[in-house]
């Protein structure tokens, strides 16, 4: 359910000349990383995601710029704000997200368990809908 999609705080290795966070395989995550992208360059007003997963579970992190995660498991539905490089949202199985209101220069990086697979999409809402209720 969304209440299982923490945000998780990330490490943070602070000095007067910036900032580093790493974020280690079964460490801060609770899976092993096979695939990392990232989004940018949306245009304003613009909306992204869209489609649940069967298997994969991600890390989403905002690592520049800000926007929302509309998470919904069928039932209830919950927003996310992400504005910080140290804080990661953490997406399991079966969510349905919508990604809305990037700000310009907003840069989102994903942290996946797994490689790019079209077969574990669903991007048709009402079959998402009948998924969920099993
Ligand atoms: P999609 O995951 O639907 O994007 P978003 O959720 O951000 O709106 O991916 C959009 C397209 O990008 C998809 O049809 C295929 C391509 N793609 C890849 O080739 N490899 C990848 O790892 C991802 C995430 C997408």
């Amino acid at each position: 359910s969304v209440y299982n999609c923490p945000v998780i705080t990330l490490p943070k290795v602070h000095n007067r000349a910036g900032n580093i966070t790493a974020v280690n395989n079964e460490l801060e995550l609770p899976f092993s990383v096979k695939r990392l992208y990232y989004l940018y360059d949306v245009p304003g007003g613009e909306t992204r995601g869209g489609h649940a997963h069967y298997k994969l579970q991600q890390l989403i992190v905002a690592v520049s710029g800000s926007f929302d995660v509309i998470l919904d498991d069928g039932t209830v539905k919950k927003t996310v704000h992400l504005n910080r490089p140290n804080y990661g949202l953490l997406v399991v199985p079966g969510i349905w997200r919508d990604l809305v209101n990037f700000s310009s220069g907003a840069v989102l990086l994903v942290l996946a368990s797994e490689s790019y697979d079209e077969l574990d999409y669903i991007r048709d809402y009402n079959e998402f809908l009948e998924y969920a209720k099993k």
